[in-house]
């Protein structure tokens, strides 16, 4: 049995009474840790890992077939979002893959495509983030935006709009505030595990 397999099994154990929609692609399996929490309803496909205490909530679907997906520890993907990638072409052959830090907050509904997203970003709800986007380390994009292809957006800097541009840096106070938000998610994360787990 391969590792990723392995996972697998050991992971419809833990969700014995409530099971988890998780695929191979192409006899892959995505590689999800033992202390993260996925919800039932949640779909992931393939070429997908994601690392310790971090969550994924209702009708998020993440699709790692035509490349990888790759999700830190402690990041929380909120209800409804679909996270995909890009397939290589003649011109891009690795194609675009899709990449989550650490301690990252993906709110409801946002759609993320073949991006990179770096520790402690916060994406507001409904936003769209589009291929080779890079978010540095504590930006945020807010509610609604839209992030054209290949956008930088260096550290801290908060973008707003359709297509999404700088507004203004994040404060120390706004910073923490989102760490407040992404802790805060990582324990509702455990009650709801608990609520799901058999007396
Ligand atoms: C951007 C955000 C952080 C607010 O930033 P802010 O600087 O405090 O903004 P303010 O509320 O003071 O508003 C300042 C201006 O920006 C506008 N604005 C606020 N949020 C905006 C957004 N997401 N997109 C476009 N414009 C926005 C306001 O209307 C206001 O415009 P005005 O000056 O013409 O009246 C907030 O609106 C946001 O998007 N939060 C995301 C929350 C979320 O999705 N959480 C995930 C779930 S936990």
């Amino acid at each position: 049995m391969s590792g990723g397999s392995l996972v697998f099994v050991i992971f419809s154990i833990l969700f014995l009474e409530a099971v988890v929609a998780i695929y191979p692609f192409e006899g892959i399996f995505p590689q999800i840790h033992p202390q993260a929490f996925i919800h039932p309803e949640a779909v992931i496909i393939g070429r997908v890992r994601i690392g310790a205490l971090s969550s994924v909530w209702p009708g998020v679907v993440i699709r790692g077939d035509v490349n990888d997906i790759e999700i830190g520890e402690k990041t929380n993907i909120q209800d409804g979002c679909v996270l995909h990638v890009t397939r290589g072409t003649p011109d891009r052959p690795s194609g675009s893959s899709l990449t989550l830090g650490n301690h990252v907050t993906i709110g409801h509904q946002v759609t993320l495509h073949a991006c990179r997203l770096l520790d402690d970003v916060m994406v507001g709800i409904g936003a769209i983030v589009l291929d080779r986007v890079v978010i540095n380390k504590g930006a945020m994009v807010g509610a609604g935006a839209l992030v054209s292809p290949g956008k930088q957006i260096p550290e801290r800097e908060l973008w707003l709009g359709s297509p999404a541009k700088k507004v203004r840096d994040r404060t120390d106070d706004e910073i923490r505030a989102s760490a407040t938000i992404m802790e805060h998610y990582t324990v509702l994360a455990g009650i709801h595990r608990d609520s799901m787990t058999p007396p």
